[in-house]
């Protein structure tokens, strides 16, 4: 039997799964694949801090040259978070012929091209399943299962903090603050939520799986985001009322050398598959020019789903074979003759407020036809009151011009204010 020795940085949430993996399931691992995986050091910031897992207290340091200096350390795993210093502990690991597995999305997202060079130069192995979809193997599936096709596009519930919010408000009428509340009570969503409900979690781990899929750097600023913290119960009740249900989708469509990326609320089908993954839940749906479309849901975050995917990740960096680096251009700067789309086009549901008057509807009608977006339904309730909600929903148009349109209807005489716009997708 292999005997690997291994070091964690951060054994909280994430590193405290795996070490429990990794001595629980020993047996196991050690009859299917071969090996024995020996954890020698455990990296924290504080050696004295009490701690919620049983395991021996001589495996922490607080020294990470200790772990860099050791040659008998093959593989560390990184889960302490944030981009200093995890990223350059890995690099100096990697120059040390040390592979490394992380789950930290933000660094692999923000700087990829140093570590996949670090890894490369190195003869190393880095790898990064649970940074994207917690316990979902869309990595290993985009890398070694679908190179058979030409990815026309990904549609991925991959925050489950917003996916929890959502679905208690579309299942319970919650407001978004009240699910918001309850999201932190049980762990969902941190003390400052920001990063998630705003979107830009979603965003780094779109730019990975963006990459991968359409074989080009996808960089974060080139994603457009915009969180669910504007989603409120009366869009919620009319997505319903017009077959929809609303979700935070990473959207990433290549078309020729055009590629478009976006995070934003978007109507989908109440049919769709994704539209029945709720609560924590993830979801990535491919659509694949040999495969058609394919899902993968699963949870995609938590202690035992995210070790489930670093681990796996772990006893891939046991064997060079498995080791990969990007084949695409892999900067920091956008490749030429790449092209990221701000004007892509979809659907979209605006719900305006006006003044139940005659003469009002005709004037927004004829706005958006001055703007090309040609309208597919309107809805009017409420009758004879002050202020009455219009809910319009449009055909396929251009986001530029609908945000052109936007701006022009709320300058209208009795058009009271613009509530809401959110995207539609109908053709997943
Ligand atoms: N939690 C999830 O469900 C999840 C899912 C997917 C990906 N991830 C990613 O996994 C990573 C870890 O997340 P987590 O939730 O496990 O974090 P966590 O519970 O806060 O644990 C972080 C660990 O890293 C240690 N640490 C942090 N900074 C350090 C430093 N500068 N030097 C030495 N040790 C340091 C901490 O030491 P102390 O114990 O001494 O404080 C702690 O043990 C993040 O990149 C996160 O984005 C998490």
């Amino acid at each position: 039997m292999k005997t690997v020795k291994i070091a964690l940085l951060g054994i909280g949430n994430v590193g405290g799964g795996v070490y429990r993996i990794l001595n629980e399931d020993k047996a196991s691992i050690g009859h299917r694949e071969g090996l024995a995986c020996e954890i020698k050091y455990v990296l924290v910031r504080d050696v004295n801090k009490p701690r919620d897992l049983d395991f021996p207290k001589s495996l922490l340091t607080d020294d990470f040259n200790v772990i860099l200096d050791d040659d008998e350390i093959e593989i560390v795993a990184e889960f302490m978070g944030g981009i200093h210093p995890a990223k350059e502990y890995m690099i100096e690991c990697m120059k040390k012929g040390k592979s490394v597995v992380t789950a930290n999305k933000e660094v692999i997202a923000k700087h990829w091209p140093d570590l996949n060079r670090a890894a490369k130069e190195n003869g190393v192995g880095l790898f990064f399943e649970p940074s994207v979809a917690g316990g979902i193997p869309i990595l290993k599936t985009l890398w070694t299962s679908m190179q058979g096709n030409d990815i026309e596009s990904i549609y991925g519930i991959i925050n489950g903090t917003t996916n929890y919010i959502l679905s208690r408000m579309t299942d319970e009428g919650l407001t978004y603050e009240a699910a918001l509340n309850d999201a932190k009570k049980l762990g969902y969503a941190e003390p400052d939520p920001t990063n998630d409900v705003e979107g830009y979690d979603a965003t780094y781990k779109l730019s990975i799986l963006a990459s991968l899929a359409f074989h080009a750097k996808v960089p974060v600023e080139k994603i457009y985001v915009e969180g669910i913290s504007g989603i409120s119960p009366i869009d919620i009740d009319y997505a319903k009322e017009l077959g929809y249900v609303i979700k935070l989708l990473a959207i990433g469509k290549k078309n020729g050398e055009t590629i478009e990326v976006r995070v934003h609320p978007t109507m989908i089908k109440k049919t769709h598959p994704l539209a029945s993954v709720n609560g924590a839940y993830n979801a990535v749906f491919i659509k694949g020019s040999a495969v058609g479309g394919l899902m993968l849901y699963g949870q995609g975050a938590g202690r035992m789903p995210t070790a489930s995917a670093a681990v796996s990740d772990i006893i891939s960096a046991t064997n060079p074979a498995n080791f990969k680096y990007t084949t695409f251009e892999n900067t920091y700067e956008t490749p030429k003759c790449l092209n990221f789309k701000n004007d892509w086009e979809c659907g979209y549901y605006i719900r305006v407020s006006v003044h139940d008057r005659p003469g009002v509807l005709a004037s927004l009608a004829a706005v958006f036809g001055q703007h090309m977006v040609s309208i597919q339904s309107v809805i009017q309730t409420g009758q004879r009151e002050d202020q009455v909600p219009l809910r319009i929903v449009t055909h396929l148009a251009k986001e530029q011009s609908v945000k052109q349109t936007i701006e022009a209807i709320k300058a209208l005489d009795g058009v009271i204010q613009v509530d809401s716009l959110i995207r539609v997708e109908d053709d997943i």
